[in-house]
């Protein structure tokens, strides 16, 4: 592909993350389909922060997941990379997740009964590390988010600026390259919220990570490289 603005953005053209003609349906009632996504096709630019925005039902969570391989479309192809995630059986795809992606929710969804060390820790087990090293790995992205003195309270005993910072933590366990958030300040006071704004950005400047973020929030749009607006079912790109 050749256009004038290649050269002048050349890193927008190279997509970590591809979708081709998304469609998804949900039935809503024995007689009643509701197409939620009609055909999106979408390519997230590598080392940016892209942020899905739109109205309240408009299919942004859908789109998420279905980008992040925790949902399958009706039809439709996601390239991560060279992997088509779409023709992955169900295991592998969990492994490849696990591996690849990161994910932060608009509510931390932490283990309870686990500490913020534990929760840093548990994915990087599934990922076949040894405990000593996962827990070393724990300590220093908790340390690196400012939990330092929070490694050994359980999420119940965190603020919920605190418990999102450890979702981010969960979330780089692995070192994904790639990082996904629901409405992650969605729940989140001001202060909070710009803190946790702060580390994506960080997490794009210093760990070259790419982030896709649905959100509401002006502030976090304005951080964005790449905003993706859904309506109708469809995409507007701005
Ligand atoms: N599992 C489901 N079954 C039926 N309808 C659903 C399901 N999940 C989402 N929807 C509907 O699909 C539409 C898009 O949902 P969602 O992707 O959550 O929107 P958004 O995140 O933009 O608010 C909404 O109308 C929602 O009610
Ligand atoms: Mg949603």
């Amino acid at each position: 592909m050749t256009n004038s603005n290649e050269t002048n953005n050349k890193n927008m053209n190279e997509f970590i993350l591809r979708a081709e003609n998304i469609i998804k349906t949900y039935q809503t009632t024995k007689q009643n389909k509701l197409e939620v996504l009609k055909g999106i096709s979408i390519g997230i630019p590598v080392n940016k922060i892209s942020v899905i925005v739109g109205a309240s039902g408009a299919g942004k969570s859908t789109l998420l997941h279905i980008l992040s391989g925790l949902d399958r479309p009706d039809s439709g192809e996601v390239y991560f990379e060279d992997n088509n995630i779409i023709k992955m059986s169900n295991d592998k795809l969990a492994k490849f997740r696990n591996g690849n992606m990161g994910f932060v929710f608009q509510f931390h969804h932490l283990l309870p009964e686990f500490t913020a060390l534990e929760n840093v820790a548990i994915p990087q087990l599934i990922n076949g590390t040894s405990l000593s090293k996962a827990e070393k790995k724990g300590v220093e992205l908790l340390d690196r988010l400012g939990l330092a003195d929070r490694i050994n309270h359980k999420p119940a005993e965190l603020s919920g600026g605190e418990q999102q910072r450890v979702a981010v933590a969960r979330a780089m366990a692995n070192d994904p390259s790639i990082i996904f958030a629901d409405e992650p300040s969605g729940n989140l006071d001001t202060e909070n919220s710009e803190m946790l704004h702060h580390t994506f950005v960080e997490l794009k400047e210093k760990y070259g990570k790419t982030l896709i973020i649905v959100t509401h929030n002006h502030d976090l749009i304005k951080l964005a490289d790449n905003v993706l607006e859904i309506k109708d079912g469809r995409l507007v790109q701005e």
